[in-house]
């Protein structure tokens, strides 16, 4: 069978999965052997040797396991970052937080930034990108998230600028100064049932506890009592009015709450008030 013979057949497995069956037979196929979408285009009348493999990629796509670890990439702020398994895939709305924090922390000459759960590093990573001058500590309780940020930070070429260690919150960096704190941190209920292809994520990188907000509130105690200037944070949908209650108590400055792609509530962004 011709290439283009092979993605048709495939693509019918993966109609229950994605609304985009053919692109992502195309995805593995190229993921497979290594090739880009020129090479498919000059390609596609042409025998298909690897059908055998596809195959095995294509049944387990089906069982909704997410592609992004089956092709060990996913797309964050227009970059390919590496994901593994045991880490949390990239979401597109995490581009807002970095889009904020980089307004602010582009006024520092110097900025030093802590980041709460790494995760695969996209956040530091992508900040170390845009701000010269930056220094990041990315933290988290996950070794291989720490592994795969440190890995993606040397992809890009901003391994000096940040430093991964494992901390569970500010345990480890309580001695250390940062102008701003950010963070997305697992902030979903313990009982929420998740979408099945969700369940193939690390549950500590997802679930926040009962009520799904406690991590949240750790970190806005650990920033105000560490003296962090500012404090970035994604959340919940429907998290917004117990935490507005709960951050009014530290009389911060400023507090912004800002919505995602589709409107919903998903973060804020808190100005202590610290003498710089
Ligand atoms: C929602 S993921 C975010 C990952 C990445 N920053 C992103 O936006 O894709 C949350 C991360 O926080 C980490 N984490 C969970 N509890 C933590 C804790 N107590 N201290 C530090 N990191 C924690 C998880 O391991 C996970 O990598």
């Amino acid at each position: 069978m011709t290439y283009e013979q092979i993605i048709k057949k495939y693509a019918s497995l993966l109609k229950e999965v994605t609304h985009i069956p053919v692109k992502e037979v195309e995805m593995l196929l190229l993921f497979l052997l290594d090739k880009n979408p020129i090479w498919l285009h000059l390609n596609y009348k042409n025998e298909c040797d690897c059908e055998d493999a596809l195959g095995k990629l294509v049944k387990k796509r089906a069982t909704d396991f997410p592609i992004e670890y089956l092709t060990n990439r996913a797309n964050f702020y227009g970059e390919s970052f590496e994901v593994r398994q045991n880490v949390l895939i990239p979401r597109p709305e995490t581009e807002i937080l970095v889009e904020k924090a980089e307004k602010i922390l582009k006024e520092f000459e110097n900025p030093k930034v802590l980041e709460i759960g790494v995760g695969s590093g996209i956040v530091s990573v992508m900040l170390a990108k845009l701000i010269p001058n930056i220094e990041i500590v990315g933290v988290d309780i996950n070794e291989d998230a720490l592994e795969l940020a440190t890995l993606n930070a040397k992809k890009f070429g901003v391994e000096d600028k940040i430093t991964f260690l494992k901390s569970d919150l500010f345990e480890n960096v309580a001695d250390e100064k940062f102008d701003m704190c950010i963070s997305n941190p697992p902030y979903i209920k313990n009982d929420f049932k998740l979408p099945k292809n969700v369940t193939f994520e690390p549950s500590n990188a997802l679930f926040g506890g009962d009520d799904g907000d406690e991590l949240l509130k750790k970190i806005i105690n650990g920033a105000a009592e560490n003296k962090i200037h500012y404090l970035y944070c994604e959340m919940g949908f429907d998290q917004k009015s117990r935490l507005e209650q709960y951050i009014k108590v530290y009389k911060p400055k400023s507090c912004e709450f800002y919505k995602d792609y589709e409107k919903l509530d998903r973060g804020f962004c808190i100005e202590f008030d610290v003498e710089r």
